[in-house]
């Protein structure tokens, strides 16, 4: 996949509006982004700017009000409810902020249970390969609260990484751990890009988590507004510097009648 030359996914003049009228919020506006497949990506930007609509805009999870997403070679709006939940189960996965474990399940439950609600057997080798990975072998029989929060979000991480999607987006996977258990699940992310071959687009308000990725994305006011290769935290911090903090943009749309 990393040598293809394709980008693995692609926003093309995304805009996406939530209400209307006067409290409309324009939380993406007519963003184009490609993500290089084989790369990690970080997504940087003030609360609100937009972080988290373009990442589940890219993943298929929610539709922009206009402009194109593609997956590969593959436009999302031109497919159906179905072919969309195949896509995004196949080729796409998310790790969020809050694990989402279930309780009951053992981390190995946990990490095959979307294979197993679609009826699909595991690749052995793959899943051994994940876990050995993600470090998490001797945890695999644990329920959630046996686990630390770093090793959970590994196990999400795990999870995401089970079906051996093309594209794994994680939204502040560290926003819930502490320095050394996020420290934890960014290296296996990184990992996860150099052994495993993933691409890996995180979205994180710290840079030093972003200074894992290849390239950092600045978002501001929906807008894609700066890009750095190869980021150290202090270069991430410099430019996080030139842009005012403000949340998302207030925009009046007008009223259908006018
Ligand atoms: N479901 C929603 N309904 C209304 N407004 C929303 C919704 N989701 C996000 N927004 C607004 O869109 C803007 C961008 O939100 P979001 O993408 O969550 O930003 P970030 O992840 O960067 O904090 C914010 O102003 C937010 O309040
Ligand atoms: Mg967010």
């Amino acid at each position: 996949m990393a040598a293809s030359g394709e980008p693995a996914a692609r926003g093309v003049a995304l805009s996406k509006a939530y209400g209307s009228g006067d409290t409309a919020v324009l939380a993406l506006d007519r963003v184009d982004v490609e993500i290089d497949a084989g790369r990690f990506t970080a997504i940087m930007g003030p609360s609100g700017s937009g972080k988290s609509t373009l990442m589940h805009c890219l993943a298929g999870l929610d539709k922009p009000t206009a402009g194109e997403v593609w997956v590969g070679d593959t436009e999302l709006s031109r497919l159906g409810d179905k072919a969309l939940t195949r896509l995004r189960r196949d080729r796409i996965g998310f790790v969020f902020q809050a694990f989402n474990l279930l309780p009951t399940l053992t981390a190995e439950e946990n990490i095959t249970l979307p294979g197993d609600i679609a009826g699909r057997r595991a690749d052995g080798a793959w899943l051994a390969q994940v876990v050995e990975t993600l470090n998490l072998a001797d945890r695999l029989r644990h329920r959630p609260h046996e686990l630390s929060g770093g090793q959970q979000q590994r196990v999400a991480v795990a999870r995401a990484l089970a079906a051996r999607p093309q594209l794994i987006f994680a939204d502040e996977p560290t926003g819930n751990l502490d320095s050394r258990s996020g420290a934890e699940v960014l290296d296996f992310l990184r990992r996860s890009v150099d052994e495993l071959g993933q691409t890996v687009v995180m979205v994180t308000h710290d840079p030093n988590a972003a200074s894992y990725a290849d390239l950092v994305l600045f978002l501001a006011d929906g807008r894609i507004v700066d890009r750095l290769e190869r980021p150290t935290a202090d270069a991430v911090l410099e430019r996080m510097r030139r842009f005012d903090v403000r949340g998302g943009r207030q925009v009046t749309l007008p009223a259908p009648e006018d």
